[in-house]
């Protein structure tokens, strides 16, 4: 990777305007190798650089791939309206970065939610035509019956699809709990699922996509990761 210079290369990492790089620089908040950097011009090698600002140490990205458990009553949305966005729960380096959700949860959702600043993977990951698996588990309002899981799996038509949709697979797991897998991500596919069906979801949880469960990232309600290439390999559509 060729050289870049310091103020760029915080920028890149989220850090603020150049002006505001360079300030840092200039304030001497910014030391790589334990030697405080005072030149904005210094011409850095970004490849597996650590640095720190205002003491705290961070590691050079290109892109950032985060996963994070999300709690209830936070939106995704870029502009949220009632609810605090998921943005809020990230460090501000990564607003920055223009760090974005993969998709969409519900704002009343939990789970497992990708986000990163590359678009092509936010793309691929989000394309329809991927077909990654999406498993959730849904608390449902009145108990679970063989003949719900028959309808959710054979296909129930939705007001607004020309053609009725299914769910991969669909597990009872309690009286009132069902893991369901869609392929699909259509807007409230799971609560319109099972209203369609003549229940009613009461809660909603993502617990997997593709081959990442939220149980293997130990991720409390309102942490996240940041996600390696081997974990991005889960995320890949499985060919058996
Ligand atoms: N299906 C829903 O109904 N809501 C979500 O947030 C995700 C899937």
């Amino acid at each position: 990777m060729s050289k870049i210079s310091l103020d760029r290369l915080l920028q890149s990492q989220g850090f603020g305007t150049r002006k505001w790089c360079r300030e840092l620089i200039a304030d001497g908040e910014v030391a790589i190798a334990g030697e405080t950097m005072t030149d904005y011009r210094a011409a850095i090698d970004a490849e597996n650089l650590r640095f720190t600002v205002f003491g705290e140490e961070w590691e050079y990205r290109e892109h950032v791939y985060l996963a994070l458990n999300k709690p209830s009553n936070v939106e995704c949305s870029r502009k949220p309206s009632n609810h605090p966005g998921v943005l809020s729960l990230l460090p501000e380096q990564m607003t920055w970065r223009d760090v974005q959700p993969v998709g969409r949860l519900d704002h009343d959702t939990t789970g497992l939610l990708l986000l990163s600043d590359d678009g092509q993977f936010i793309h691929a990951q989000s394309s329809p035509k991927r077909h990654v698996p999406k498993r959730y588990l849904a608390i449902t309002f009145d108990p679970v019956t063989p003949a719900l899981i028959a309808q959710l799996t054979s296909g129930v038509q939705l007001h607004d699809e020309p053609a009725p949709l299914a769910a991969q697979r669909c597990v009872q797991v309690g009286e009132r709990q069902l893991e369901i897998v869609l392929e699909q991500g259509k807007y409230h596919q799971v609560k319109r699922m099972l209203a369609a069906a003549g229940n009613h979801c009461s809660a909603l949880q993502r617990i997997a996509i593709g081959g990442m469960t939220l149980e293997s990232l130990g991720l409390a309600e309102g942490e996240w990761c940041y996600l390696d290439a081997a974990q991005r390999q889960l995320l890949v559509p499985q060919t058996d």
